[in-house]
């Protein structure tokens, strides 16, 4: 199974979730995002998804038959400021790696999609649950480059035989229980990990970003997945029969939105601390809702989550940070240098 991405935060969660189902993962990783040490389940191929030729020669060596396509850039805000970063990564990247499938034979694809292909619907409340069926209207060319990459993933199931599930993630947050990988980002953006370093101390006061949405508090909803479920989700997404061809996209969300301030308060609720904050504005470009209609999720993939209560997902995610195991220092950047990459694994 290759999976690109692997090193990175849903891609080593997925990576446990196929080993310990039986799948021999082959993670392909830039390490430009990701962490080696999250590598701890399979090989690992170090190697950008705009080089073709590498992607053939790890597809040939490790004897591919599957693909999970994680390996993108995903910050909303970046995604304003650097749309050429965008579509070279995401959409020159993804047809690099189906070009690569496709002449080696590989036909069974999962991709790593997002709710921010729905951007903000037309007569919809914050806390309508959005399903499959709804036109897509992005609002960020981050998730232009996600519509992008499922309409040419589309494209080629028609055209060559190839089958595929788009997985539309929601919220991803939380850690593995097992404490050994969890949410790492640089920079990290989002609520639940910078509502738990503001309340430890580790990082500075969190800026609720606008108080003045069409919601019952004022501040946005989201739809917060646990992170292993998600993982889980990829596994059914593999198992799943698709005849040749197939195109399948897929919410992945819990159908139940969490105000920012609910979720502080959870978050205080897990540390037993309050977490320090200021009132701000809104953020350019954040929907007033994002609250899945996950029925499709579980008629076609058989899947529900069963670790996404947001007490829960907060509780795992507060133990992770407290005890971060990756650490600042391991961080890497490597530019191909694979004996400092097999110094650091595990
Ligand atoms: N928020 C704050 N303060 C912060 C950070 C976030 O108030 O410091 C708020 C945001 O305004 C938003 C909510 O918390 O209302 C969640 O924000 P996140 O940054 O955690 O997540 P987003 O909903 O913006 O984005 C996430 C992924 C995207 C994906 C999107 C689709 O990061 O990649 O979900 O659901 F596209």
């Amino acid at each position: 199974m290759l999976v690109t991405g692997g090193a990175g935060y849903i891609g080593a969660h997925t990576a446990k979730a196929l080993a310990e189902q039986g799948y021999r993962p082959v993670v392909f990783d830039s390490l430009r995002s990701g962490f080696l040490p999250a590598v701890r389940w399979g090989d690992f191929v170090h190697g950008d998804i705009r080089d073709g030729r590498a992607l053939r020669e790890a597809i040939a060596a490790h004897g591919i038959r599957e693909a999970i396509h994680f390996a993108s850039l995903i910050e909303v805000g970046r995604s304003v400021e650097r749309p050429d970063l965008f579509w070279d990564v995401n959409v020159g990247g993804t047809a690099c790696l189906l070009d690569a499938l496709r002449d080696c034979g590989v036909n069974r694809l999962v991709f790593s999609s997002s709710a921010a292909v729905y951007g903000q619907p037309e007569g919809l409340a914050a806390a309508d649950l959005l399903s499959e069926t709804l036109p897509t209207v992005p609002t960020s060319p981050y998730g232009d480059t996600k519509l992008a990459c499922e309409r040419m993933i589309a494209a080629y199931c028609r055209a060559f035989g190839l089958s595929a599930v788009a997985l539309r993630y929601f919220n991803a947050a939380g850690a593995d229980p097992s404490g050994l990988i969890g949410e790492a980002h640089d920079p990290e953006t989002h609520l639940i990990p910078l509502a738990i370093a503001a309340a430890l101390g580790t990082g500075k006061p969190l800026t609720v970003f606008g108080q003045d949405f069409p919601t019952p508090d004022g501040s946005c909803l989201r739809d917060y997945i646990h992170v292993t479920d998600l993982a889980a989700a990829h596994v059914a997404a593999l198992d799943v029969e698709l005849p040749a061809g197939a195109f399948e996209a897929v919410n992945v969300g819990t159908g139940r939105g969490w105000s920012v301030l609910e979720a502080i308060e959870a978050v205080e609720r897990a540390l037993c601390r309050p977490v320090p904050r200021t009132l701000g504005a809104r953020r350019a470009g954040d929907p007033p809702g994002l609250v899945a209609d996950p029925s499709r999720a579980r008629t076609l993939l058989g899947w529900s989550p069963v670790r996404s209560s947001l007490d829960q997902i907060v509780q795992d995610a507060a133990r992770w940070h407290a005890d971060q195991r990756y650490g600042r220092s391991v961080k890497v950047n490597l530019e191909g240098n694979k004996e400092t990459i097999s110094s650091l694994r595990g």
